[in-house]
């Protein structure tokens, strides 16, 4: 896909098919993540990739917007620290990272969906996290059950005009 493409076509997917996504897919969308940019280059971030679906279903109950990792093919966690450095920006390198990702699987037809964490205690044990490590957020990869991806002609945004300013205000 072309890489313009592939920014108009990526959508929160919530609803994924049975097609599962073969391990060179799925490594190449983790190092997508990996060569993302961070503050510093401090990379305050580790990824655990979850298949298996008895585990993406418990996953799915962490918060109520995390119920699409249950259909999922797979379900990366983005694990920071659960004492980030006050002033680091690490919700903004998560950001880069998931952004990467998404627009790497829209790129091989892979839909994704983001989901918060609510039950923070819960989302770490299912995940085998080590004392000190937190998971901040979910990624849901699949094939689309529905729709597949295709540029979104019309996307539900702001008007360009609206958000878009030049030299000042
Ligand atoms: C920081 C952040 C948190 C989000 N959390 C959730 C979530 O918990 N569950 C969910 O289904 N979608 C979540 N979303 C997806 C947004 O609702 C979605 O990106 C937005 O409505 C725009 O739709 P689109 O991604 O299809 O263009 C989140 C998005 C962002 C950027």
């Amino acid at each position: 896909m072309e890489t313009w493409d592939a920014i108009t076509s990526r959508r929160n997917v919530r609803s994924f098919s049975d097609e599962p996504i073969s391990p060179e897919h799925l490594d190449r969308i983790l190092e997508a993540g990996r060569r993302a940019p961070s503050s510093q280059n401090t990379q305050p971030w580790d990824f655990v990739v979850v298949t298996d679906r008895a585990q993406l279903r418990r996953l799915s109950t962490v918060w109520v917007g995390a119920k699409h990792v249950a259909s999922s093919a797979a379900t990366i966690a983005l694990v920071i620290s659960d004492d980030p450095e006050p002033g680091r920006r690490v919700q903004f390198d998560l950001g880069q990272v998931t952004m990467s990702m998404m627009i790497a699987a829209a790129d091989l037809g892979i839909g994704s969906g983001h989901a918060g964490v609510g039950d923070q205690a819960a989302a770490n044990l299912q995940l085998g996290l080590p004392p000190g490590r937190a998971c901040s957020f979910l990624i849901s990869l699949g094939y689309p059950a529905g729709r597949p991806l295709a540029p979104i002609r019309k996307p539900d945004r702001k008007p360009f005009d609206e958000v878009v300013h030049r030299g000042t205000w």
